[in-house]
């Protein structure tokens, strides 16, 4: 496979930059400043400011910063917070562990994110109003919030939730684990905002594999409210603001100086990682353009996406990865099996059929390889592999339809 093309590249970025990330680690051996301090105000400085908030608190992870921004808005244990069943389980997790329990709006087909018809729908007919509280009829909770995921870098269509949120007194917090960068048009502001800049809070995560991702777990919560940025920092701190004083139970959830250094300094590479992740997008879209077998991303018009993931869909998915595959290129599903169909979740009593787009989705999407330094020449080898596939699949079909209809039965 020596010149198999990976689904994700991790070693060249770190090794372009290896002079600067090199240096970190250095300046934290020498002041052993190894959690929290200047490196680590530094670095959430910089990220607020990418964000356009006015906080960002460094966490230990995606999980910790969705689990503390919930706990953080106030979500009550026992309350039910509305989430999409197309995403990473971490988003659910987090509900759960801050006592939670996730109740599922459907998808749209073609965005991959929180369709806005199905949670107005989910509003109006599937909650009533008991104690000045909206209840969910299904599980009989009251709901308090709304949890969008900005899935694989586009950003969900947040007027519209902030909207809805709005009028039945919801708070909204943005997963926005895949979208550093990303932005929204918003009508209502007139203007272009990043993803984490729109919610009441948003958490991000630094995994490796992310647009902007540490050697090792991170993760960060943006917000404009600084008394929520205060409760966050002592979540993540022993619920201590003062050390030894602990005015709540926290938790062990800080980030460590050299992953915040070594964040600070990819940082400043962003911005020009995201723009080859959207030409790297836009030169895919072109190449698949006339192969009707497969259906690349939708942007809407509102949408800057980061591509985080890039993502078609086929009915013929499992084929078409084992062509990919035996041609050495990399590819993934993110992800095969929505939420309310995952045995973690069986005690929430969904069913097959309950959440469709999520489920066709699920069952037909591929994901290409995508990141900053795949060049033209990878990826026009990706797209004459799936040309390959998709027309040998399509010889087959014709071959089956003309056979005679005897030969058809004992096939
Ligand atoms: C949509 C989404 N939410 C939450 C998370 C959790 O982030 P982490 O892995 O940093 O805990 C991830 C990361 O994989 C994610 O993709």
């Amino acid at each position: 496979m020596s010149n198999g093309i990976p689904f994700l590249d991790l070693i060249t970025p770190h090794v372009e930059l290896e002079h600067e990330l090199t240096g970190v680690f250095r300046q934290v051996l020498h002041t052993a400043g190894f959690i929290g301090g200047p490196m680590v105000d530094e670095f959430e400085s910089a990220f607020a400011a990418f964000c356009g908030t006015n906080h960002s608190i460094a966490v230990s992870s995606g999980t910790d910063a969705l689990r503390f921004a919930i706990m953080a808005c106030g979500v009550q244990p026992g309350d039910a917070v509305l989430t999409v069943p197309h995403t990473f389980i971490a988003t659910t997790e987090a509900i759960s562990q801050a006592g939670a329990l996730p109740e599922f709006i459907d998808i749209d087909e073609r965005t991959y994110n929180m369709s806005v018809d199905q949670l107005q729908q989910f509003l109006e007919e599937q909650c009533t109003r008991g104690k000045g509280k909206l209840i969910s009829r299904r599980s009989g909770r009251p709901v308090t919030a709304v949890l969008p995921v900005h899935l694989y870098g586009q950003m969900a269509d947040m007027d519209s939730i902030l909207r809805l949120a709005g009028q039945y007194g919801l708070t909204v917090i943005e997963d926005a684990c895949q979208a550093h960068g990303a932005e929204y048009f918003s009508k209502r502001l007139n203007r272009w905002m990043k993803a984490g800049s729109m919610g009441r809070a948003a958490a991000f995560s630094f995994y490796p594999g992310k647009n902007l991702g540490a050697c090792g777990e991170a993760g960060a919560v943006t917000t404009n409210d600084s008394v929520l940025a205060d409760k966050i920092k002592m979540l993540r701190d022993h619920g201590q603001a003062k050390k030894y004083y602990h005015d709540i139970e926290g938790y062990n959830g800080r980030l460590d100086a050299i992953q915040a250094g070594l964040l600070h300094a990819k940082l400043a590479h962003l911005a020009k990682w995201n723009t080859k992740r959207r030409e790297r997008a836009a030169e895919y879209n072109r190449l698949l353009a006339n192969n009707e077998a497969v259906t690349a991303p939708y942007e809407p018009s509102w949408s800057r996406a980061v591509y985080h993931l890039y993502v078609i869909r086929s009915n013929d998915r499992k084929g078409m990865m084992n062509h990919l595959k035996e041609a050495g290129i990399g590819t993934g599903i993110h992800y095969p099996i929505p939420l309310h169909l995952q045995k973690a979740y069986a005690s929430l009593n969904y069913c097959p059929g309950d959440f469709p787009a999520a489920e066709l989705v699920a069952a037909e999407i591929v994901s290409l390889p995508m990141f900053p330094q795949l060049t033209a020449d990878q990826q026009a080898r990706v797209a004459e592999e799936i040309l390959a596939f998709t027309s040998m699949a399509r010889k087959q079909a014709a071959g089956e339809d003309r056979a005679p209809a005897s030969a058809k039965q004992t096939a």
